[in-house]
């Protein structure tokens, strides 16, 4: 990989003040798992709900710091979360399309890291769990359980490419292509309904669920339908990438280019990346979890143009990535060490009542990102 030296010294310095920051953060935060902060400091949600879907990120800031750092601290914290986790494995409502977040950078992770038994049965039963997800009438893996009154049977989603790694995975220690078929049936069917024809993608769709039929596109998380959530965008850059890392199929590259180069051509001027490419100007509500996680696939989309022929179009993304991260890290970032979370203004919705706060997985996100260029990065998905 032939990266600008200027950028893998940029990572370098970013990477020092990660460890400097986390140390006295994981002191202070000891069997806990967060999802935000309250006046800077991490709220644990374990108590409150262990179903959230973000559950494992923590999890995998703590593995990624290990690595990093080799201090057991962070091992230590990294299995107490991975054991609490267990008790979604046993609520049936508490499993869904998202087992991939909570068991990819938790069981899955310490289980690539010394291969043991424990962590391997909690992968493998999420990745079951997730293929019985699979609607062989529409070929898409499910979102969500029922809540409240909405119907949720046809809904799939495009954050759920994130979650196919986990099937990949599957297939790979089990030796058995079920579950990568079933991974590669979902992508396909979101390369079909979700990506339109400018590379921008539709959050949810839903199909009927007994016949498999297409019904309608649903603006979810973003502005409405037809708009351009920007953080389903970076789910599609990232999945569709990894989708193709774990299998070779070159629609999968070339959807991951048409979405990335959509985002690329969206970036405002500033480098701060809006809720949704099609927000109205006011109020200016920013995600740096889209920054981040985008960041991450177009670094990984960099490194697999730069194994195949396509080589010489490859700078733009390394370029895009680091772009993202570096406005990221001189205006969103908090480095002052008294405050528990990195990323600042984060948002989950568009039409949520809170906007722009602290949220773990932009702050994972950021992390993995830099330690992709650094060459440290423990590859969780
Ligand atoms: N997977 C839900 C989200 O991105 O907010």
């Amino acid at each position: 990989m032939n990266m600008s030296e200027d950028i893998k010294s940029w990572a370098l310095e970013i990477e020092k003040k990660i460890i400097n920051k986390m140390h006295p953060v994981i002191l202070r935060n000891r069997n806990v798992i967060p999802y935000t902060t309250e006046n800077g400091n991490f709220v644990d949600l374990s108590s409150k709900d262990i179903n959230w879907w973000t559950n494992g990120f923590w999890g995998g800031i703590l593995w990624q710091m290990f690595v990093l750092t080799g201090e057991d601290i962070y091992k230590e914290e990294a299995e107490l979360v991975e054991k609490k986790l267990d008790k979604v494995l046993m609520d049936w409502n508490g499993l869904d399309h998202d087992n991939g977040f909570k068991w990819l950078p938790t069981a899955v992770a310490h289980y690539r890291i010394d291969r043991n038994e424990e962590s391997l049965n909690r992968g493998l039963l999420a990745a079951n769990n997730l293929a019985g997800r699979f609607n062989i009438k529409g070929n898409y893996i499910r979102a969500w359980n029922n809540w409240g009154d909405v119907d949720r049977r046809g809904m799939a989603i495009i954050d759920c490419m994130m979650n196919l790694p986990l099937l990949y995975w599957a297939s790979d220690v089990t030796d058995d292509p079920r579950f990568k078929h079933i991974a590669m049936e979902h992508a396909q069917m979101a390369m079909k309904y979700f990506v339109r024809e400018d590379g921008s993608v539709n959050h949810i769709i839903r199909f009927d669920p007994e016949d498999g039929k297409f019904i309608e596109s649903i603006g979810g998380q973003g502005y409405g339908v037809g708009s351009s959530w920007t953080r389903g965008q970076s789910w599609g850059i990232y999945g569709f990438t990894l989708s193709y890392i774990h299998t070779g199929e070159k629609a999968f590259l070339n959807t991951a280019k048409k979405i990335a180069d959509y985002y690329i051509s969206n970036i405002p001027e500033d480098g701060l990346i809006p809720v949704d490419f099609r927000q109205p100007k006011e109020p200016h509500l920013e995600d740096s979890t889209s920054a981040a996680i985008a960041a991450c696939g177009f670094i990984e989309l960099y490194k697999a143009l730069s194994k195949s022929q396509e080589a010489s179009e490859n700078e733009k993304y390394i370029n895009s990535a680091y772009k993202l991260l570096k406005v990221l890290s001189e205006k969103r970032c908090i480095w002052d060490e008294k405050v528990d979370n990195i990323l600042e203004k984060c948002t989950a919705a568009y039409h949520d009542e809170k906007h722009e706060f602290s949220i773990i997985y932009g702050d994972y996100y950021f992390i993995e990102a830099v330690m992709k260029i650094t060459g440290k990065e423990l590859f969780i998905w």
